[in-house]
């Protein structure tokens, strides 16, 4: 990661109006619907495919968040000539699959991006979408039953998929991307860390915000799933077999505050993500896992509510850890080398 701090905006912060300006509510539509079924619980649905619980709603509220994370994602890489994905795949792939599509942005703009690919999506839950490019396929199923795709892929893709398995199944996951890759095809993850950072001690230690990370993540622990994709996908994906890893590091601010314009942008957006995402993201953790007891409803609302005035106020200049991985599945004679290189070591 970059290890300068991202400079503030002096003239952002204006001492008598603590809160931002909220014209960032007009950059993002809601476009989702509420035809499928799904389980009801605390006021928000969820899937129902898989028997096991995924621990984020499935509703119109989530969808908004996702959109504003594909978004950020999008902006924080707007200098490059493929702000999708960074895995050199050519201007010719022909086989592409999003694990977790949720409400399927990224798959469209891939899709739109390749029109002579064919580019699958996959999630537990139907993605609310009236519309999408002919060549974009979007699936309702769970990754971690056994793959019925036939066509070996060029590219597979996942992003923001923590705390979605435990630990081995991460290692099926990896295997399975592994056996349905082309060789030479590529893997590509993008994933955040729940702490909020701060670099220049504007955020209090006493501010909530504090808690948000430790609490959500002590739960997910509990829950067998834990929010640390970002911290082990590197080696996992290494041991899965694949070579030529490439890693990308990233600070996601959270608000407007950067003096950066690039870094403002991705604020604004990253503010949106969070205001529409936080409940959904507190909500199932909290009222199963949260302690010393399970909390109510009620009080992830008062905690969310309280998360959402420290997210707002400008003077803290916040931001989330992030990280992107790419890597590539070797072609036979490397696989060899490789087997070779280890015998004469060992
Ligand atoms: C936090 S969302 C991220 C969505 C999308 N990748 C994005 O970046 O906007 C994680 C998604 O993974 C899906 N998911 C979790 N477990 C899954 C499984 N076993 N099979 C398929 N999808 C799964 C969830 O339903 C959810 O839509």
């Amino acid at each position: 990661m970059d290890d300068e701090r991202i400079a503030v905006d002096p003239d952002l912060h204006r001492p008598n109006d603590p809160d931002y300006p909220d014209d960032w509510q007009s950059e993002t539509t809601s476009i989702g619907s509420s035809i499928y079924k799904g389980m009801m619980e605390n006021g928000r649905r969820y899937q129902s495919l898989r028997n096991e619980e995924y621990c984020v709603p499935a509703d119109d509220q989530q969808f908004e968040a996702y959109e504003a994370g594909h978004l950020l994602a999008l902006i924080l890489e707007a200098n490059t000539d493929n702000p999708l994905f960074r895995s050199p795949v050519g201007n010719n792939p022909k086989h592409i699959l999003d694990l977790g599509t949720g409400k399927g942005n990224w798959a469209i703009d891939v899709a739109d991006m390749f029109p002579n690919a064919t580019v699958r999506g996959v999630d537990l839950f139907p993605p609310p979408v009236s519309w999408m490019p002919p060549n974009c396929v979007l699936e309702v199923d769970d990754a971690l039953r056994e793959w019925t795709w036939r066509e070996p892929f060029d590219l597979i893709h996942m992003r923001i998929m923590t705390a979605s398995w435990t630990d081995s199944e991460w290692d099926r996951i990896y295997q399975q991307c592994y056996n349905n890759l082309q060789p030479g095809g590529w893997i590509e993850q993008l994933e955040a860390i729940p702490p909020v950072e701060c670099d220049d001690g504007s955020l209090p230690s006493d501010s909530i915000l504090n808690t948000w990370g430790p609490y959500t993540m002590d739960c997910a622990r509990k829950a067998g799933r834990e929010l640390n994709a970002m911290d082990i996908m590197t080696e996992k994906i290494r041991q899965a077999g694949f070579v030529d890893i490439h890693v990308k590091e990233y600070k996601w601010p959270i608000g407007p505050w950067a003096r950066d314009q690039q870094f403002k942008e991705a604020g604004m957006v990253q503010l949106h993500h969070w205001l529409s995402g936080m409940d959904g993201w507190c909500m199932w953790l909290l009222t199963k896992f949260g302690s010393p007891q399970p909390w109510t409803k009620e009080e992830v609302q008062i905690y969310v509510a309280k998360l959402r005035k420290d997210i707002k106020n400008p003077r803290y200049h916040t931001y989330q850890k992030a990280k992107r991985v790419w890597a590539r599945k070797p072609f036979p004679d490397e696989i060899s080398k490789v087997h070779i290189k280890k015998e004469d070591i060992e």
